[in-house]
């Protein structure tokens, strides 16, 4: 293009040329460049551009664009799989209690808790806690995160902490019983005579136990813990963990003190039973340790993941939630349609099970569509009594430690490997996005409800 050579051209020619006969000569390659086309230039350096984009997008963009992409979905899921407390810990079956038992772990300014009344429940407490108390039929439920339990009430002489010094809950009970019962009668009138049977209260006393931490009684259906996302109120006033300031919270209903009996049983072998006169459990290293050996929530899901895997129920469900109307009314409703299923909530998973094919229904939602431990127990000892006409295996090998499934038991204790495969499918869609309806609404990017009244 250009005439004259630039400076220093015929030097460096001459340079290589004294050096080695062969070798180009230094300024062939800007002058190769020099006499390309204008639009043949621009044409490379488009196509330099066009890889350099398209790998920041795919690659790089996400990471800051969007960070659903790469961070948790929510407190609750981090909680779940990352956060050792609250923690629900599980044991097998002892010879005093047929099913698996369930311990929450609680920790002051960390897990929520509530006390409340039902008909039968009633709660008695010194002057001090009354203020934690959620009274029967009360409509806002009180919350705390002091770390209080419940027990048998017990007489002021028999107390051993501090806090209830003075207050002699066993007379306090034996009062309220007779009131309540007096009270029922009133209302009642006839009653016996009808053949109703007479109610017998339940009255536990309200205490603070000495320490930061406590183990507590877990009931199996509510394993996935109570959560409430109005009519609350947390009593404390401030939130000390940031998902206590979460719209929706979740929090341990009525705590009852968890206590073992360790006793041995011939050959010197410590076996342990619960027994609410027993010794508190005063750690989590005791309470997974031999003779108690429970195990975590974290570590059943890990197992429930491969559980999924070896029994090949991928074969026939997916985990995905499309962005199909399809998908997401099927796993929500025509009113609530779930969330489409975004990366982040497969984060934690080491292995994933999107899957294709749909022989049974998509189970990324089954947390919020089956809460219920029952009806899986129900479910996976014999699928057609739950859902009549049901084609999916029944899985009884998950009972009573019976490899092979051979048992000709009617009913079956579930083992470890039931609870793990069901606390694996409790964090599907749960965690995720509280269920409810405020949170099914706010997270509709496909505007399901707009497409399916358009289609109406
Ligand atoms: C041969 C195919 C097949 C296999 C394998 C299979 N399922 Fe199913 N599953 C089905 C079918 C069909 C249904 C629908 C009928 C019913 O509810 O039983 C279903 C229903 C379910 C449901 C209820 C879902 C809902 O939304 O109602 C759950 C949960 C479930 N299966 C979990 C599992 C798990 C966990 C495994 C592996 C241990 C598994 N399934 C293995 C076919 C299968």
């Amino acid at each position: 293009m250009t005439d004259q050579p630039p400076a220093g051209h015929q030097d460096n020619k001459s340079q290589n040329n004294s050096s080695d006969g062969h070798t180009p000569p230094a300024g062939a390659c800007q002058r190769f460049i020099h006499h390309l086309e204008l639009s043949t230039l621009l044409t490379v350096v488009g196509i330099v551009c066009l890889f350099a984009t398209s790998v920041a997008v795919v690659l790089i963009a996400p990471r800051y664009v969007d960070p659903t992409w790469t961070s948790p979905s929510s407190d609750f899921q981090v909680q779940m799989y990352e956060v050792s407390d609250p923690h629900v810990y599980i044991s097998s079956p002892t010879r005093t209690r047929p099913d698996l038992q369930f311990v929450q772990h609680l920790v002051k300014n960390f897990t929520l808790l509530s006390f409340a009344e039902s008909e039968i429940v009633r709660i008695i407490a010194p002057p001090e806690l009354e203020k934690y108390i959620t009274r029967y039929k009360d409509p806002i439920l009180k919350l705390t995160t002091q770390l209080l339990l419940l027990r048998h009430p017990k007489a002021s002489e028999e107390t051993e902490t501090a806090s209830s010094k003075g207050f002699d809950a066993s007379a306090a009970s034996q009062k309220l019983q007779a009131q309540l019962q007096e009270k029922w009668k009133e209302e009642h009138a006839g009653a016996m005579e009808k053949g109703i049977p007479k109610i017998r209260y339940q009255i536990y006393e309200l205490y603070a136990p000495e320490g930061p931490e406590a183990f507590s009684v877990g009931d199996p259906d509510v394993i996935i813990e109570n959560w409430v996302d109005q009519n609350f109120t947390i009593v404390d006033g401030t939130s000390a963990q940031a998902y206590h300031a979460h719209d929706g919270v979740i929090y341990v209903n009525n705590p009852i003190e968890y206590r073992v009996h360790k006793f041995s049983s011939g050959e010197s072998k410590v076996e342990w039973r619960f027994d609410p006169h027993g010794d508190p459990i005063k750690s989590v290293a005791e309470l997974t340790a031999e003779p108690l050996g429970f195990r975590s929530r974290k570590n059943l899901i890990e197992m429930g993941e491969h559980l999924y895997a070896i029994e090949g129920c991928w074969y026939c469900h997916t985990d995905q939630t499309r962005t199909l109307v399809q998908d997401v009314v099927l796993n929500g409703s025509d009113s609530y349609p779930a969330p489409p299923s975004s990366p982040n909530e497969y984060i934690y998973q080491k292995i994933t099970f999107p899957g294709t094919r749909r022989i049974g229904p998509d189970l990324s939602r089954v947390g919020i569509k089956r809460p219920s431990r029952d009806w899986h127990k129900g479910h996976f000892w014999s699928p057609k009594t739950e859902s009549p006409g049901s084609i999916m295996p029944s899985f009884k090998h998950l009972f009573d430690f019976d490899p092979s499934g051979t048992g000709k038991a009617t009913v079956g204790v579930p083992s470890y490997q039931f609870e793990a495969l069901f606390q694996y499918l409790m964090t599907k869609g749960t965690r995720i996005t509280p269920p409810t309806e405020a949170w099914w609404l706010g997270k509709d990017p496909i505007q399901t409800i707009e497409i399916i009244e358009g289609r109406k």
